[in-house]
């Protein structure tokens, strides 16, 4: 399997992106660590808790990273997610206890006791955790397999006409990640407005016995709401994606390109700007993902679920 460490923000996506790493034979989660986000670091680490205790996670340590973003001031998104982070389905008391240890060292120390290219980072949120740690100990860009981020877009925003959220609420730390130098996969909001969890993906999940499964209804039909009312008729699951590339890479095009940030734009802040006018340059390490096959990774969904019943 895959040796991943899921860096997220739950967050009703980042539940779901959890829930179908723990229960995918082809991924292994060695850590999972938070960022301030979609809520304060305190929330959204309380909800990692409680959705790792829902996947039944033992021995996998649980650590709470930035409480902010690198430069800028915190930007919440409750209009998405609640005043909880993860409003909708009751938590759980958390069994898991929190590893002392801050996120950026937990990624740092994974990383570097790892033989070289086996772990694969996958943030779902803002990249802080993944920039401070980067630049902490440069050399695990040359470590890591890759990272797989939920975030940005080649075309679109939600955040703004331009910009997707996790680049815009922490564009420096983007734009650190992005120049890296290891292989990033930008898992954008062009493949993941393809990943709607419609009337066809509920019932299959109303089939799947057991709690993982009622909890993820539950997430998704609060999700439904708010997406609801910022004009969808299905709500996006945009962070399972994310961890849906590296269950099974086939189930989406890739394309690589070069990808840079606005930093200084009056408009455009947080923009990912992708450049797809000609192939990739020798050397280029980004790629952006931009077709999906939805029914395949709704089938890894369920079937994680299943397992995790
Ligand atoms: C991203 O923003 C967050 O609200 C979601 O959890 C996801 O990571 C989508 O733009
Ligand atoms: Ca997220």
């Amino acid at each position: 399997p895959r040796r991943i460490i899921l860096d997220c923000d739950p967050g009703h996506d980042d539940a779901i992106a959890l829930l179908l790493a723990a229960g995918s034979p082809e991924v292994e989660l060695v850590a999972v660590t938070t960022v301030a986000g979609n809520q304060t670091l305190d929330k959204v680490t309380r909800n990692a808790l409680a959705v790792g205790t829902i996947a039944g996670l033992v021995g996998v340590p649980f650590a709470a990273g930035a409480d902010r973003p690198l430069v800028r001031e915190q930007v919440v998104a409750p209009e998405y997610h609640g005043e909880s982070g993860l409003d909708g389905p009751e938590l759980p008391e958390p069994t898991i206890a929190l590893d002392p240890r801050h996120a950026v060292d937990v990624i740092v120390e994974t990383v570097m006791a790892a033989e070289p290219g086996t772990i694969t980072l996958v943030p779902t949120g803002a990249l802080t955790n993944l920039a401070l740690a980067v630049r902490r100990e440069p050399r695990i860009a040359e470590r890591v397999r890759e990272v797989v981020w939920m975030g940005g877009a080649a075309a679109g925003g939600n955040y703004s006409p331009v910009a997707e959220y996790n680049a815009a609420i922490d564009p420096e730390a983007a734009q650190i990640v992005l120049d890296a130098g290891c292989p990033v996969v930008m898992v954008g909001l062009d493949l993941t407005h393809q990943a709607l969890a419609d009337q066809a993906v509920l019932d299959a999940i109303a089939s799947v016995p057991g709690r993982p499964a009622s909890f993820t209804l539950e997430l998704l039909e609060f999700f439904r709401g708010t997406y609801r009312d910022q004009g969808f008729e299905w709500p996006p699951v945009h962070d399972a994606c994310a961890v849906a590339y590296v269950v099974d890479p086939g189930c989406m095009t890739v394309r690589r390109a070069p990808i840079a940030v606005e930093l200084h734009g009056e408009l455009t802040t947080g923009q990912t700007v992708v450049d797809l006018r000609h192939a990739a340059p020798e050397g280029c390490t980004t790629s952006v993902a931009l077709g999906l096959d939805a029914p395949r990774m709704w089938a890894h969904v369920v079937d994680a679920l299943t397992r995790l019943a």
